[in-house]
């Protein structure tokens, strides 16, 4: 059995994307900070689920997942995420605490988890998900901070891929969801598309095993 590790699964992509898995027969390891909010997510999952609530900079927590994932894992997946500062403030006003908080959620918290568990990873000749944003690669005013974030963890994952040409590492940019973060960013997230179409696609890109690369979830229709 497959086992993949989800970080930020109680809701949103996250959890569309472990259903996706857990209905396609994957055991999974799951977390978030809101363990009831968790814990109602993994029993609905069904299937084989460890349910690990914590926060993803807690390095604690980071040891209690690797041990969760146990020697051999096949996925890691850096879903959980955060805005930093909302109202989005444009950079002229960026809080630089939010922003080094934002960085640690978003950026340091996914390499310090891709460094606990690339043991288990290198041992299934395994793959990394990590979950960027088109905020990473485009200009929008307000968006800088929150896409510097983004930013650096593409640019990590690229050189990460280089690094480790046996495993497979993709970003993918989801596109906009309906979801909370799209809400709390003050989008029309009511006009954006369920983010079990962008779990679908990524679960496309995971079962045809693509290139290490960026990926969009839009472009992953015809994956195989
Ligand atoms: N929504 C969009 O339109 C959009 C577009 C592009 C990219 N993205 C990216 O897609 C990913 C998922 O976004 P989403 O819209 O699904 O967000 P969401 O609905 O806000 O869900 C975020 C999930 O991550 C968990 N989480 C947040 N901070 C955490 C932390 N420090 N430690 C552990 N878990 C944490 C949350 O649970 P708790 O709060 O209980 O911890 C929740 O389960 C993010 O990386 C986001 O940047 C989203």
């Amino acid at each position: 059995m497959k086992t993949a590790l989800i970080t930020g699964a109680s809701r949103g992509l996250g959890r569309a994307l472990a259903g996706e898995l857990a209905r396609a027969g994957w055991a999974l390891v799951v977390d978030a900070r809101d363990a009831a909010a968790l814990r109602a997510a993994a029993t609905a999952f069904g299937g084989t689920v460890t349910a690990v609530p914590g926060d993803v900079t807690d390095p604690a927590h980071r040891a209690d997942l690797a041990r969760a994932a146990g020697g051999g894992l096949d996925l890691l997946v850096n879903n959980a995420g955060t805005l930093g500062t909302t109202p989005l403030p444009r950079l002229a006003d960026q809080p630089i605490p939010d922003l080094a908080a934002a960085h640690a959620t978003n950026v340091l918290a996914p390499l310090a988890l891709v460094q606990a568990l690339l043991p288990a990873l290198r041992e299934r000749r395994g793959a990394i998900l990590n979950i960027t944003s088109d905020a990473a690669v485009e200009n929008y005013p307000t968006w800088g901070g929150y896409g510097s974030t983004k930013a650096a963890l593409e640019q990590l994952s690229n050189v990460l891929a280089a690094e480790e040409p046996d495993l497979a590492v993709w970003w993918a940019d989801p596109g906009e969801m309906r979801t909370g973060m799209l809400r709390a960013a003050g989008e029309d997230a009511d006009a954006a598309p369920p983010p079990e179409e962008a779990a679908a696609a990524l679960h496309r890109l995971i079962d045809a095993r693509l290139p290490s690369g960026r990926y969009r979830a839009s472009e992953l229709a015809d994956a195989r």
